[in-house]
């Protein structure tokens, strides 16, 4: 079976891009492949935490992984920090990593815009991601468009490795999905949804209620045209939230356009809303029930005892190639 390795960071409620783009591809994969899937807290440092919300927010994170149908039966699920690997694989990578390659990052670019001068954890952490998906042999590695870019790195730090010191890392791929794979802010359709925008109405969490998912899809920004045609670089909400519209209810956005032909914004957006409601309830309802019980401690303890079983060896041989240790 092939292996697939996929996190996401626990910055905050998990929004419909992150689920979209990347959690709904934990699912599907996990019947025919062997899944890890981790709650990324060492990447959540790169920027200030309050150690208290970010204690809440793991367990927030791990309970929506299984909420959303990510069954620890099937799949591996664990707190990054519980395997130490990470952060020593990622040290060695860095000593195999370029400033120019890391300056490059756009993630990075933007983060940065405002600043001077960045922490250091924010400039390397693509390096953190490689040696996430590295440390694991891992094959597939199911995440949204804007991940393309820190894939490609990690594919191209292994490449290098291997090269230098014999094969070492198992090289992966990214999939990316069709629908779903970048999902556009509500009120800014021109940047990605993000769970650290400030203005809430500019995405929607998989927790919002149904009044707010209504505020949100309301107050969405279209355009003027009052048509609900597709046209990403002309009509960047309306294409977005047609998107969206026919990620969670499967229907192709062709088929939608012809729906909607002459009616206008309101009566799209307020289907839209029923569609989005609807699909998120019962993943609201299965969280609720997992969130407080002790299930959760336990899954994500023999979760990380088993990542821990799987990235030993991978870094023995690490060290062997490098010749570190005795
Ligand atoms: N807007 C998006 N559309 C589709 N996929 C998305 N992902 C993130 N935003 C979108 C995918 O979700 C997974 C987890 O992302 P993350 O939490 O590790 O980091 P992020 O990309 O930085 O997500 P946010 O929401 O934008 O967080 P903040 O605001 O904290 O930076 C990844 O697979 C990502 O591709």
């Amino acid at each position: 079976m092939k292996r697939v390795f996929s996190g996401v960071q626990p910055t905050g409620n998990i929004h419909i891009g992150n689920y979209l783009g990347a959690l709904k591809q934990f699912v599907e994969l996990q019947d025919d492949h062997d899944c890890i899937y981790c709650i990324v807290d060492l990447h959540s440092i790169t920027v200030p935490q309050d150690p208290k919300a970010l204690q809440k927010s793991i367990l927030d994170v791990a309970a929506l992984y299984l909420a959303v149908g990510v069954d620890p039966k099937k799949s591996t699920v664990f707190v990054q920090s519980q395997v130490s690997g990470h952060a020593e694989l990622a040290w060695i990578l860095m000593c195999n990593s370029y400033t120019g390659e890391l300056s490059r990052m756009t993630q990075f670019k933007q983060k940065n815009r405002d600043r001077e001068s960045a922490p250091a954890g924010l400039f390397t952490y693509p390096i953190l991601m490689a040696a996430d998906i590295l440390l694991y042999d891992t094959d597939v590695v199911p995440v949204g468009n804007d991940q393309k870019q820190h894939i490609e790195l990690t594919r191209d730090i292994a490449l290098r490795v291997n090269n230098t010191c014999g094969k070492t890392f198992v090289v992966p791929e990214g999939r990316f999905l069709k629908a779903g794979a970048r999902v556009m802010s509500l009120d800014d359709p021109t940047s990605k949804m993000s769970k650290s925008n400030e203005n809430a109405h500019s995405r929607i969490s998989l927790l919002d209620d149904a009044n707010k998912i209504k505020k949100s899809i309301m107050k969405a920004t279209t355009d003027s045209e009052g048509v609900v045609r597709f046209d990403v670089e002309n009509k960047p909400g309306v294409s977005n939230l047609l998107s969206i519209y026919s990620a969670f209810s499967g229907t192709p956005i062709e088929e939608l356009e012809k729906t909607y032909a002459g009616s206008g914004y309101g009566d799209f957006k307020k289907d839209l809303v029923e569609v989005v409601v609807s699909n998120l309830a019962p993943i609201q309802e299965r969280y609720k029930e997992i969130r407080e019980s002790q299930e959760l401690l336990d899954i994500l303890k023999e979760g990380a005892e088993k990542a821990n079983a799987i990235a030993r060896p991978v870094l023995e041989r690490v060290h062997k190639r490098f010749g570190l240790g005795l």
